[in-house]
């Protein structure tokens, strides 16, 4: 029988929003939770090291694609939900490679639905009636906004613009169409830009604050003048500790910060509050290191995302304003370079000419 207490079966728990979920989880709730995680090179298990050992906590190392595997996750673990949070998550590089986006992203959760559906079909009616399965998505889904334009609502169109945005979007409409055909208990959330401790230094903040500490060109795409609506990360996962206690099958919330800015501004608050924290930096004032380069192809304006139904249904607010958020994300980059140093090796290297080497 499933309860309270059984377990909940996580995917992609090693990477960045996933860690700050699995380690949420322990802190706020602590029922047992198994991590089924491919360990590509987004995924980091250093970043568990404060849980590794609980004894609730199991870790898979597998592919979400694996249906023999998941089956067998299933069948062992008798999990009341899934929360699913794998994926190729980079949107420079579902440009310069779509294929794993797709295998990933459409055809992970697509295996992911029929082997929970299964699982399902064996459960008793209390059972199956307990069980949820909640998808984490983004806001790329919806495109991209005018200024002026109403931020995006759960009802909007979807409009995706780069493979990353279209492989998510095929996903949310899996998860959709399992609910309306097969009542299977689905919740989605689609979040804006998060930010904040463990996330990889391929995405705009994490990456302009390690160059910045070496001295590097700060590349800003384009004219810098793209908005994003950024979330500190702790504040998403206790969104998706919420919505899965209290989000209603079948139902979309929208989950963002309330916190629009150009990427210009976001880039020159972090090169500021590194002037602060590092006196003596050869490097100061960091905003000089500023360097335009030719924008990311089919580069999305503006996202803004409306909260209010995960506000007023879930009860969910987030607590971090962008200057609190972003002050303990640049402390935690420079009590944690070790850290840093781990992921920025070999592979890394490689995408960092790949993407920026003819820029
Ligand atoms: P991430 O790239 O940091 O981590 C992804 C994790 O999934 C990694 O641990 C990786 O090893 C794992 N993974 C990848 N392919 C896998 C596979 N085939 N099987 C099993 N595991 C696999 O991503 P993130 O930024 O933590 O994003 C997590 C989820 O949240 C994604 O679904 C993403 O679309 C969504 N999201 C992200 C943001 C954001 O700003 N980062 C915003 C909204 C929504
Ligand atoms: P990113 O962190 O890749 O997230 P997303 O593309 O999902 O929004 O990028 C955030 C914004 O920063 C986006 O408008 C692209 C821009 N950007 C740069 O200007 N320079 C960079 O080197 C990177 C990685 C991103």
């Amino acid at each position: 029988m499933l309860t309270n207490e059984s377990p909940i079966l996580v995917t992609g728990g090693a990477g960045f929003i996933g860690s700050h979920f699995v380690l949420d989880w322990f802190a706020e709730v602590g029922t047992p939770l198994v991590n089924l995680d491919k360990l590509t090179y987004a995924g980091n298990l250093r970043n568990l090291q404060p849980i590794a050992d609980n004894p609730g906590y199991h870790f898979v190392r597998g592919d979400i694609q694996d249906r023999a595997l998941v089956d067998k996750l299933l069948a062992e673990f008798s999990p009341r939900a899934i929360v699913h949070l794998a994926a190729e998550s980079h949107v420079d590089r579902s440009l310069v490679g779509p294929g794993d986006f797709l295998a990933t992203n459409i055809n992970g959760t697509f295996v992911l639905l029929e082997a929970a559906r299964a699982y399902l079909d064996k459960l008793d009616a209390e059972d199956r009636a307990r069980f949820r399965f909640l998808h984490v998505s983004t806001d790329e889904v919806f495109g991209s906004l005018k200024p002026g334009d109403a931020p995006f609502e759960e009802h909007f169109a979807f409009k995706p613009n780069s493979p990353y945005a279209a492989s998510k979007a095929s996903s949310d409409l899996l998860v959709r169409a399992w609910g309306k055909s097969y009542g299977f208990p689905a919740i989605v959330t689609n979040c804006s830009n998060n930010y904040g401790p463990l996330q990889f230094p391929e995405k705009l903040l994490p990456l302009v604050l390690d160059r910045a500490l070496h001295g590097k060109p700060l590349p800003i795409y384009g004219d810098g003048m793209q908005v994003r609506d950024w979330l500190y990360v702790g504040d998403h996962a206790a969104a998706l500790r919420v919505a899965l206690e209290k989000g209603v099958p079948g139902q979309t919330y929208n989950i963002g910060g309330w916190n629009e800015q150009a990427n210009l501004d976001t880039v020159q608050m972090l090169c500021a509050l590194l002037d602060e924290f590092l006196p003596d930096s050869p490097h100061r004032p960091h905003a000089q290191l500023l360097t335009y380069v030719t924008d990311r192809p089919g580069h999305d304006r503006r996202y803004a995302i409306n909260a209010t139904k995960a506000e007023r249904e879930l009860g969910w607010k987030p607590k971090e304003t962008f200057a609190t958020g972003l002050r303990k994300t640049v402390r935690w980059y420079l009590d944690n370079q070790a850290w840093v140093q781990e992921v920025t090796s070999g592979e890394y290297l490689k995408w960092m000419d790949t993407n920026y080497g003819a820029r």
